[in-house]
């Protein structure tokens, strides 16, 4: 049987630097290894308006943005079927049936949506008279892992290109498949998680050495980011507190610019930017007794970055003059996405016996009991 991504991305925001390494520059390797026999990207509409329930506007214009991220990335819509998930209300219908195997229990213990829930105020333990946490947790949000597993069998996927915050989605989905196969045959696929393979891209910190990007602490780089923008963020990054003068020894580890460049930089970047050193690894060695100075770095990370960006801003300039464009093409996705995702629900119909029209032994056998009722009263 052939390999089947799903992946996909809330259109909260436009797309930065942690999605590149943590998922996206991923899924175009991927896409053009030919090693998979379908690819698909969702655009996360549905799931964005679990939390976004008074925002969907928000929601709505980032479509696009989202769309546009992934095209300038390098998916291509020929290789990878791209798509909107509002689009595919067969997802609804399998996350409906879904809920039945999964307990409240069960999701209250989701760390994924624990740490959400504390994030976004959602919480419900919080003291009397505290206005600003009083709304609770929205029911569609508390079950939105049910969703996504919906999400990931109805296309078969046996692959989830994502970063760790996403692990325990994979391990709720996985549990459910288990469930469903148990209870009413083997039908659905058990999907595995493909995580980054190097530690700063599992989690690449915002631009001020915070845990995360995240736009909310305006620490992030957007794919979309100019050259100037790049070069203005990347000379304000966080550094070590204690490098006050280029002779002091540095250090390198949560220093966010050697951080990005474990994620960004390869050896050839040094024989075009920096030929003084051969390696990373010479030039961390250098920093760390003395002597080389932030701006030095800075420069080195700021030539990477637009190494790689440059290429993507390109294809965004490409396809920005070309919207009309994109959304035929998501259409298309989605279209696509629905013919998939609608025989998956064939299967788990069938396997659910609530097939009833194309059921003829279902039919048979009731007429021939009610025949015989009937016979009986005779
Ligand atoms: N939860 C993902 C995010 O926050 C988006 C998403 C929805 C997703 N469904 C998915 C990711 C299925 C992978 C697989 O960005």
């Amino acid at each position: 049987m052939g390999k089947i991504i799903l992946t996909g991305d809330r259109p909260t925001g436009r797309l930065h630097l942690g999605h590149y390494v943590g998922s996206l520059r991923r899924r175009v390797e991927l896409q053009n290894s030919g090693e998979f026999e379908k690819i698909f990207i969702m655009i996360a509409d549905a799931q964005a308006l679990t939390d976004n329930a008074d925002n969907p506007e928000k929601v709505r214009q980032n479509v696009i943005e989202v769309a546009l991220d992934y095209l300038s990335a390098g998916l291509d819509p020929e290789r990878s079927t791209l798509f909107v998930q509002s689009q595919v209300p067969q997802l609804c219908e399998l996350a409906f049936y879904y809920m039945n195997l999964v307990t409240v229990q069960r999701l209250q213990r989701n760390p994924t949506v624990k740490a959400e829930i504390q994030l976004r105020g959602f919480s419900e333990n919080t003291a009397e008279g505290d206005t600003t946490q009083r709304q609770g947790i929205p029911a569609g949000f508390f079950t939105y892992p049910i969703s996504q597993a919906a999400d990931i069998t109805a296309f078969g996927a046996t692959t989830v290109p994502a970063g760790e915050d996403q692990e325990p989605m994979i391990e709720q989905t996985r549990e459910i498949v288990h469930k469903f196969n148990s209870t009413y045959g083997p039908t659905l696929v058990e999907p595995e998680i493909l995580l980054p393979d190097n530690a700063a891209c599992m989690r690449l910190p915002g631009t001020d050495g915070k845990a995360k990007m995240s736009k909310s602490l305006g620490n992030c780089i957007y794919l979309s980011d100019t050259a100037d923008e790049v070069k203005k963020k990347v000379m304000g990054m966080y550094t070590d507190p204690d490098h006050l003068r280029v002779e002091d020894p540095g250090k390198v580890e949560g220093n966010t610019v050697f951080t990005y460049l474990d994620a960004f930089c390869r050896p050839e970047h040094f024989a075009a930017y920096l030929p003084e050193y051969a390696s990373l690894d010479e030039l961390k060695a250098h920093y760390r007794r003395g002597g080389l100075g932030d701006v030095k770095v800075k420069r080195l990370l700021i030539a990477v970055l637009n190494e790689v960006l440059d290429p993507i801003r390109e294809r965004r300039r490409h396809y920005e003059a070309r919207i009309g464009e994109v959304y035929a093409m998501l259409e298309e996705g989605s279209r696509k996405a629905r013919e998939a995702a609608a025989a998956t629900l064939d299967d788990v119909r069938e396997a659910m016996k609530i097939n009833y029209f194309d059921d003829k032994e279902l039919i048979a056998a009731q007429t021939q009991a009610f025949a015989e009722k009937i016979k009986n009263q005779e």
